[in-house]
């Protein structure tokens, strides 16, 4: 990341989890990729407000930092200009020093399909606000912690540290395997000799028109019952007198093991045991979590018959968006309908001349 610059342009990719969904509530592990789809900031430095046009939003985002501009002063955001004012917001929270800005966005990533796109304008609009400032690079992990609390504040929903973590600290040619205790990531290579598809369900959602916020309370209170749910066991689970918290931790606990084992299996070389958890990930999601959608049931069964296609799974909180899918490279990519993703870096700043 540059340091400091007057005109300069921020990079947010979208990111796909290839496998470990709802276990970031309990500090779990998950397996995500950020991706070569995503949105481009163009910003001048300068003014005492952060301004900001979309080519793919209506509306203009416009942030007043000058004092006397408080919330009373104003109406409150809407639409996409909450998430840009909440990064303001959490990055003054942090203690950061915020400057003004006016700049534009475009995307190629589409929005509502579970790719992160909010995740991607919040990590943007936070390295933006720094690079404006002159504050110095900013650690990813920073970043994201910052980004998920903006994401909360934007729209109320309790998420966890996947996506934002996934968008600021991606590795190119890798997927991140984080463990969302210890807020650490280790990459993992994904191999030129495998592809990965995005395949929009065609059901569009917003994570705060979901039970979301529900499940994660569901989740978090069957780990108060079992302790950390990365070493319970299913028949711990089993022996919960609640039937919901059953399903539930049985998932996350069945989960966080597949996502230690589609590790292994990666660095096995083995992608067709991979494929087999994915497909157990997705029955599991159906079944135990309950965030599956017809929809999205019939997508995975149609693209687990494509040949060259090891596993397909929904992909992030589920109720619609995307399904994932990993796929040897020499796929027909027209039979899976879908949008071949690469492992891509992470996001960061570009000085312009
Ligand atoms: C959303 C949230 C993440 C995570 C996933 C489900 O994408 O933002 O924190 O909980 O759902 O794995």
């Amino acid at each position: 990341m540059v340091t400091t610059a007057t005109r300069f342009e921020v990079w947010a990719p979208g990111r796909v989890n290839l496998i470990g969904d709802h276990t970031d509530h309990t500090g779990g592990l998950v397996l995500p990729m950020a991706i070569d789809l995503g949105l481009t900031l163009r910003a001048v430095a300068g003014g005492d407000e952060v301004r900001l046009s979309s080519a793919d939003q209506a509306g203009e985002a416009v942030v007043p930092l000058a004092a006397g501009d408080g919330p009373a002063h104003r109406p409150p955001p809407t639409g996409w200009a909450r998430f840009v004012a909440a990064v303001v917001a959490e990055t003054r929270a942090d203690g950061a020093p915020v400057a003004g800005l006016r700049g534009s966005i475009t995307t190629t990533l589409p929005l509502g399909a579970g790719l992160s796109s909010s995740a991607a304008l919040e990590v943007a609009v936070a390295a933006a606000l720094a690079a404006a400032a002159g504050a110095g690079p900013v650690d990813a992990l920073r970043l994201a912690r910052r980004c998920r609390r903006a994401e909360e504040r934007a729209v109320g929903v309790p998420c966890g540290i996947m996506d934002q973590l996934a968008v600021a600290a991606g590795v190119a040619g890798h997927a991140l395997c984080i463990d969302c205790t210890t807020e650490t990531w280790t990459p993992v290579p994904i191999g030129d000799d495998l592809a990965v598809f995005v395949v929009d369900s065609g059901v569009p959602r917003r994570l705060e028109a979901t039970p979301y916020a529900r499940l994660r309370d569901e989740c978090v209170a069957a780990r108060a019952r079992l302790g950390p749910l990365t070493e319970a066991t299913v028949a711990e689970a089993e022996a919960l007198d609640d039937p919901v918290l059953v399903r539930r931790a049985r998932h996350v606990i069945t989960e966080n093991r597949r996502v230690r084992d589609a590790v292994a299996a990666f660095a096995a070389g083995d992608p067709a045991e991979v494929g087999r958890l994915m497909d157990a990930s997705h029955a599991s999601l159906r079944d135990d979590l309950e965030v599956s959608v017809p929809p999205l049931d019939r997508l995975v069964a149609r693209l687990r018959r494509v040949p060259g296609v090891h596993g397909a799974r929904l992909t992030g909180a589920g109720f619609g968006g995307s399904v994932v899918v990993l796929a040897d490279a020499g796929v027909d990519p027209g039979a899976l309908g879908g949008r071949r993703v690469r492992p891509s870096a992470g996001a960061h700043v570009v000085a312009l001349p």
